[in-house]
């Protein structure tokens, strides 16, 4: 069975999703960067062992990244899940977990990396939203993608509402792409684009993970 460790900074609500999927999986903490991000109750709540490292105890980027990477490595965790988790993650933090590192971002990728995904897609008269998650890379909210949804924007919409509706799908895709890595069906070519296997397709060695930037 995988073992899954969730970073947060928030709600948690894709976190809650993601432990109400009933995954043949074992979550083995919730880690926040903030003492204050709800998340931390509920998974407490859910039993999981959940705890905070606070960035702004931190002199710098990278010591924040050192003292995270080795509490998350204490787990020895398959898989890093990025939950609404917001601080950007260093390259040798990224390259570190390669190929166990997933990211929800609230945009369809490659528009709109970065903040207020929302507001832009509004701003820029878009008809369709959505939400991606992908395999992180050192590039902010970019690397392989392995499940998006889309939704539309409708006439009225504001951040608000167009963020509720695609919040509702990222409930759905996250569950779904984690189901997938748990079953060992996404493969990451050397191309940087996921295969999913079909059931019958997968083996020992379906996980073949490429160089970065290969
Ligand atoms: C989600 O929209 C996620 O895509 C983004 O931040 C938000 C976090 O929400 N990265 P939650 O903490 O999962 O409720």
């Amino acid at each position: 069975m995988k073992k899954l460790l969730i970073l947060i900074s928030g709600r948690g609500s894709n976190m809650e999703a993601l432990l109400a999927a009933n995954l043949p999986a074992q979550f083995v903490a919730v880690i926040a960067n903030r003492p204050d991000a709800a998340g931390l109750d509920t998974a407490r709540q859910a039993g999981i062992p959940a705890q905070c490292i606070d960035h702004r105890a931190f002199a710098n980027r990278d010591a924040f990244d050192d003292a995270l990477k080795q509490a998350i490595d204490a787990y020895a965790p398959d898989l890093v899940i990025l939950a609404g988790f917001m601080r950007v993650l260093g390259q040798s933090f990224v390259e570190h977990f390669r190929g166990r590192l997933m990211n929800i971002h609230p945009s369809l990728l490659p528009a709109f990396p970065g903040l207020h995904t929302h507001r832009k897609a509004i701003a820029m008269g878009c008809k369709l939203a959505g939400a991606t998650v992908h395999f992180v890379t050192p590039d902010l909210d970019c690397g392989p993608i392995v499940i998006q949804a889309a939704v539309p924007v409708l006439e009225n919409d504001t951040e608000h509402t167009l963020s509720a509706r695609v919040l509702v799908e990222e409930h759905r895709i996250y569950p779904q792409a984690i189901r997938w890595f748990c079953e060992d069906r996404l493969k990451l070519l050397a191309d940087g684009t996921v295969q999913l296997l079909q059931p019958s397709q997968v083996s020992d060695s379906a996980m073949i993970v490429p160089p970065l930037g290969a």
